[in-house]
């Protein structure tokens, strides 16, 4: 990148991106994710809220660990407290940042903080100087900077980068600006702060308006220098800025931006994936980059456009985001080496011999109904074994659903609840309700069904159907997942997911919630 700047890309999928409702990962979960973005070339990943919960204090610490080559970032709010356990999470890290914030706008502070401005300048410039005895690199975010005053920003961010703050981060917290007003905004603060200079500007905008990635290109064509986004655009409410529509739209658009990210944007749909399937959020097909539609050309006037020149309709090369063919990679007769060999191929680390063997089970389970098994067979099978190794207290031993025409849908299930074997049958409106019915008949959770999604894996009518079943109870939200070529199957071991995930205690404190 000769006469261009780096635009410096921060992660917050494992932080913000874990705020959406259900979205919760497991520590070896989110050590995947973080591996995933290191070879993806992330520079910053957020790794987490380390004061949340001795859960989320342990995570960040195991990605601390294992990343070497991004800087891991924990957050913490303007408080000793938060910053003394991020700098304790952080301390195994080889490049290792503190995220201070406190809010700014009139609202926040009244309502919220019930402080008055002064004091907030204060906490914020004591935050930032207490950050500096764990690390040099120190980003502080005004929250709800979308919605303060820009004179009392400018007053607050010149006094914190005074106090060692590196990074200033911009949130467009309750995703409410306007890109041209968003870009103004970023301008202004860089010329008005006397020691702008002095840091990096960064925005982290939200979606509720759809406007994310929009208001997060219109600060970067002001002189904003890092963004923070989530892969698939992940996030609390309306989600984030999606990383991939950032990185792309400043790839593709060279002509316009004055900077580049140095990402490995091959590695975007491998991200994606792995992402979607931990989190149990799909991907919907007309999403930008990473949905199924994004690169399929189905109109006649289209196909024959792109045959004759891609250019005519494709402003990107599928292949440059990590599209590929689907590709037969396995089949019924290939070994454990084979296996072995293309799960690394594809950067999928089994962390023990006992989870390789797993892995391999299912796969030649999958290999008997299905000829032909693709890479994203293989991904899905993989975050199945991840998930069932940590956790099961139910496990499905068998399901049989009797379906006919005219006839009331009818299920038979047997479960393992804690190592004793438990039977149960009932009806049902379909051979999926009865299947959940006959679960409930024997777990009676108490919970709430919040949605129910099939998304086939790969084409043809012998792919495997991806499930995701989000259930509730007392507030508490999870999203469980199943995959199998039979989809009533993959559906209860979707919901046997969601129930063993809800028997995991949680009780972790929410960063933007409640008084400082
Ligand atoms: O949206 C927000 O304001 C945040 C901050 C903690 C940066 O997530
Ligand atoms: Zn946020």
């Amino acid at each position: 990148m000769p006469d261009k700047d780096k635009l410096v890309i921060f992660d917050t999928t494992l932080r913000d991106g874990e705020q959406s409702p259900g979205a919760s990962m497991t520590k070896d979960e989110k050590i995947r994710i973080a591996k995933a973005l290191e070879t993806m070339k992330v520079d910053v990943i957020e790794a987490g809220f380390p004061i949340a919960s001795p859960g989320d204090f342990e995570s960040v610490q195991a990605v601390a660990k294992v990343i070497k080559d991004s800087t891991v970032c924990g957050l913490a709010r303007a408080l000793d407290k938060d910053i003394e356990r991020a700098g304790e999470a952080l301390k195994p890290a080889a490049s290792s940042r503190i995220h201070t914030f406190i809010a700014t706008s009139p609202i926040h502070m009244q309502q919220k903080l019930r402080m008055e401005p002064d004091a907030v300048l204060e906490q914020a410039v004591r935050a930032v100087k207490q950050a500096g005895q764990y690390t040099d690199n120190i980003e502080f975010s005004p929250e709800d900077a979308g919605r303060s005053e820009t004179d009392f920003l400018c007053r607050v961010i010149e006094a914190v980068i005074d106090a060692g703050a590196t990074t200033i981060n911009i949130p467009d917290t309750v995703g409410y600006n306007i890109p041209h007003q968003f870009g103004e905004l970023i301008k202004t603060l860089i010329e008005r702060i006397p020691n702008s200079d002095k840091a990096i500007f960064s925005v982290h905008c939200h979606n509720d308006l759809g406007l994310a990635v929009g208001n997060s290109l219109a600060a970067v064509l002001n002189g904003a220098r890092q963004v923070e986004c989530t892969i698939n655009g992940l996030g609390e409410r309306a989600g984030n800025a999606a990383l991939e529509e950032v990185v792309m739209a400043v790839r593709t658009r060279q002509d316009i931006f004055p900077c580049d990210t140095t990402l490995d944007t091959t590695q975007i749909m491998r991200c994606s994936r792995l992402v979607s399937g931990i989190t149990g959020f799909p991907v919907q097909p007309n999403k930008a980059i990473v949905g199924a539609n994004a690169f399929a050309h189905e109109s006649g006037i289209h196909q024959d456009g792109v045959l004759k020149s891609r250019e005519t309709y494709e402003i990107m090369r599928a292949q440059d985001v990590g599209w590929s063919a689907n590709r037969i990679v396995l089949g019924k007769h290939s070994g454990r080496n084979a296996f072995k060999t293309r799960l690394k191929e594809l950067n999928i680390e089994l962390a023990t011999e006992q989870e390789l063997n797993e892995a391999f089970a299912r796969f030649k389970d999958l290999a008997d109904k299905k000829h032909e098994i693709y890479d994203e067979d293989l991904q899905a099978l993989v975050a199945d074994t991840n998930w069932s190794l940590e956790n099961e207290h139910y496990r499905l031993v068998s399901l049989r659903v009797c379906s006919e025409t005219g006839e009331t849908p009818h299920a038979n299930i047997v479960l393992d609840v804690g190592g004793k074997e438990c039977k149960a049958d009932a009806d049902g409106g379909g051979p999926v309700d009865a299947a959940f019915r006959a679960i409930e008949a024997i777990v009676n959770s108490e919970t709430r069904l919040q949605l129910y999604s099939v998304n086939n894996i790969t084409s043809g009518t012998d792919a495997q159907g991806e499930v995701t079943v989000r259930l509730e109870k007392a507030g508490r939200i999870v999203n469980g997942q199943g995959a199998d070529t039979d989809i009533v199957i993959a559906s209860a071991n979707a919901y046997i997911n969601a129930l063993n995930k809800l028997i995991a205690p949680e009780q972790r404190a929410h960063p933007q919630r409640g008084d400082v």
